[in-house]
Formats: structure tokens, sequence, C-alpha cells
């Protein structure tokens, strides 16, 4: 097992890496200082796999705990859920101290810790990971948030968590689309900061997707460190924290045209090449660096082009990001690969024709799939 320690100016948390700790969460939970009621937030898929098993083992530890679930899917990481979660809270007369489990992906991991953040103003908050995605981005870092109309993550906060239990064994009943969208962040996490990373994921793609439980541990950590240090020099995304967005402003955009229906890995990984493609436009990243971020986006069986989807939508909803500051778009932008800078002077003309560029490009590099 790893333990990644994230130091904010008022204090640390740890975030504990390995294999089958799901069993051990009683355990730990006490050795924190944890007693009595839980609540563990899940949604029906996650809890039929885990929240039994989750809940016994609290109970053998003496604690009380109830499973909430929410439905399923992006579109009820809203208000309206957290309403009824909050509800169950209150009957269950959740306390001060009574902690809130996020068992699940980035929607429970989301939409749990703006409860958490919310409720009594504030109740502790753990998050269990279940998705690559959430165990190398969403539960590391605080952001907590739900979806107001079509806006995303529009209504939230910065909550930290008081612990991190990551069990790379729930990735075994992962369904390999979902695998394939955590390996969007974690490829984004190579372009902006570690070259070697983004190297070993070339080498060994073909490894991480069949699961190979050491280079598991090893990619999640090496991401996990990634980002804790990031968190830890810009807690409130005022700065350095803003090339966490690499890939993000054009696949926010693709997911909120697309009404979700594009997951937001796939949405970030034409994100990441839609925003290579501007890199290269501004004479900035080379033909070479952004062939071979494609070539690895595709390897990892994600998409590299969009398709049905309308430009000006797209231009528009950019336009509305929260990212956008005094009216300029910002944007996360590679120099090369292991390498990001921020810029707001992207020319809106830029945006256009490389969107246009996606959608006329037609080589299909997904044959390349390993
Ligand atoms: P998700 O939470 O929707 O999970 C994907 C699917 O996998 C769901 O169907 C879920 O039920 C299922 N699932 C989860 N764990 C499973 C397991 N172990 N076995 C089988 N099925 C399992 O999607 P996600 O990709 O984890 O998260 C996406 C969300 O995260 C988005 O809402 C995005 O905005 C958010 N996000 C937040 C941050 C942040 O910093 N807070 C960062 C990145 C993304
Ligand atoms: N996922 C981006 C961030 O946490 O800042």
């Amino acid at each position: 097992m790893r333990t990644i320690k994230l130091h904010l100016s008022w204090g640390s948390y740890e975030i504990l890496i390995g294999h089958s700790l799901l069993s051990q969460v009683g355990e730990t939970l006490k050795k924190s200082g944890f007693k009595d009621k839980i609540v563990i937030i899940t949604n029906p898929v996650v809890g039929l796999l885990y929240g039994d098993s989750l809940r016994s083992g609290l109970e053998d530890h003496g604690f009380a705990p109830v499973i909430l679930e929410v439905p399923e899917g992006e579109k009820y990481k809203s208000l309206v859920q957290a309403g009824k979660l909050y509800n169950h809270l209150a009957d269950f007369q959740a306390e001060r101290r009574t902690p809130v489990l996020a068992l699940g992906g980035g929607v429970v991991g989301d939409l749990a810790g703006f409860v958490a953040a919310t409720y009594m103003r504030g109740i502790p908050l753990v998050h269990l990971p279940t998705t690559l995605l959430s165990q190398v981005d969403s539960s590391i870092g605080g952001k907590v948030a739900v979806n107001h109309q079509r806006l995303k993550n529009v209504i939230g906060s910065f909550y930290q968590p008081e612990l991190v239990i990551t069990d790379i064994a729930t990735l075994k009943t992962l369904p390999e689309k979902e695998l394939e969208n955590g390996m969007a962040e974690v490829i984004k996490y190579g372009v902006i900061r570690n070259r070697a990373l983004f190297e070993l994921l070339e080498n060994k793609i073909g490894s991480i997707k069949a699961l190979d439980e050491g280079l598991l541990e090893d990619v999640i950590s090496l991401c996990t460190d990634i980002k804790a240090g990031i968190v830890e020099k810009d807690e409130r995304d005022l700065g350095l924290r803003n090339i966490l967005n690499f890939g993000h402003t054009v696949g926010h955009a693709i997911e909120t045209v697309s009404h979700f229906r594009i997951a937001h890995g796939r949405a970030v990984a034409i994100g990441m090449v839609a925003e290579g493609m501007i890199s290269r436009r501004m004479s900035i990243l080379s033909d070479s660096e952004l062939n071979r971020m494609k070539l690895l986006i595709s390897r990892a069986g994600l998409p590299v082009k969009i398709s049905g989807l309308d430009i000006r939508k797209l231009i528009k909803a950019m336009k509305h990001d929260k990212k956008k500051i005094g009216g300029k778009i910002r944007f996360a932008l590679p120099k090369t690969i292991g390498d990001v800078f921020i810029s707001e002077e992207v020319s809106p003309l830029t945006v256009e024709q490389v969107l246009k560029e996606l959608y006329e490009e037609t080589q299909d590099l997904c044959h390349n799939r390993q």
C-alpha cells in the first residue's frame, strides 16, 4: 500500500492506495478516530457490488452505517438529488462528526462531497473512489459540485476530504469503457507534468488496460502524487492548478453540448487533441509531439475527433466556462509532452479552425489500439 499525504495550509490528509483496501475501511476509520454513525452514499451499480461488504465490515468494527443510493448517471449530480440526500441525513440524525463515505466514481464523489460540504455547514468526507478517473483525479483536491441546468459543476465548493481510500481491486469490475475514460486523465498528467509517465504509458498501455496490479498501483500513485503536489501549491485553483484543466476547456463544452451523452473522459480526450492542435497552430507544440499524444489517446481506446456536435454551440459553451475570466477563454496548452502553460490569448478564429479540422480529419487512429 502507498500513502500519499496532501499538505494544505490548515492541515493535511492521507490518500491510501492499494489492493482490497475496502475490506479494511472499518479498521482504518476507527484508527482515524471516527465512531458510531456513518453515511455511505453510492449508486445502485456500485452499491450492489461493494455496498453490503462495506457495511458489514463497518458493523464488525462497531459502526452504525446507513447506505443511501442516488440514481446512476451524470444527470443526477444535481441540487434535486442533494436535497433528497439532506432529507435522508436529517432522518438518520447525522451529526457534525458523522462522516459521509462517497463510494463510487466521480459523479457520486462530487455529489456526496457537495452534500458533506453543505450539510450542517460541513460534515467529514471520506472518498472511496471506484473508477480509475475518480482514483487519479476527482477524489483528490477537494472540488465538489453539482451541475445546474446545462452548466457543468457550476454550483460547488472546495471541500477537502479527511481521508481517501483508493482500492485498486475495484477496477476489476469496471467496464472497459470506464477504464478508458480514466485513462484520459492519466494521459493528461503525463502531458502536463511528467514526460516519463507519458513514456511509461506508451510502453505499457496494453498491460495497464489488462489491469496489471503492480503497474496500476505505480501509475495511480504517480498521478496522485502529481495532483497532490499541484493542489498543495494552489488549493483554490487561482493559478498553477489551472494546468489540470488541459483538455477540459474543449472537453467541458463537448459534455455540455452533447447533453452529457459523451462521458467526461472521452470529452477530455477529444479536448486534449483539440488543445494540442491549438498549441500547434500557435507554433508552440511540434507536429511530432502532437502525433504522439494523438496516438497514445487512440491506443487507450479514446476518441481523437468530434462528430455530430454543432461547432457554434461548442464555442458558445466555452464562453460560459467557469475558467473564463474577463470574457477571455482560458486554455492550458502543451509546450511539449511534460510541460504546459496557461493562455488567455487564443483567438476565437483559431478555436473555430481547430474544431473544424477535428471534424474534417478522416484518419481514424482507432485501428492502432493495442
Ligand atoms: P461515474 O461516476 O459516472 O462512473 C462511471 C460508471 O462506472 C458509472 O456507471 C458507475 O456506476 C460505474 N462504476 C463506478 N465504479 C465501478 C466499479 N468499480 N465497477 C463497476 N462499475 C463502476 O464517472 P467517473 O468517470 O468516475 O466520473 C465522472 C465525473 O467526475 C463527472 O461528473 C466529472 O465532472 C467529475 N470529475 C470531478 C473532478 C473533481 O475534481 N471533483 C475531476 C474530474 C472529474
Ligand atoms: N480536475 C481539476 C481539478 O481538480 O482542479
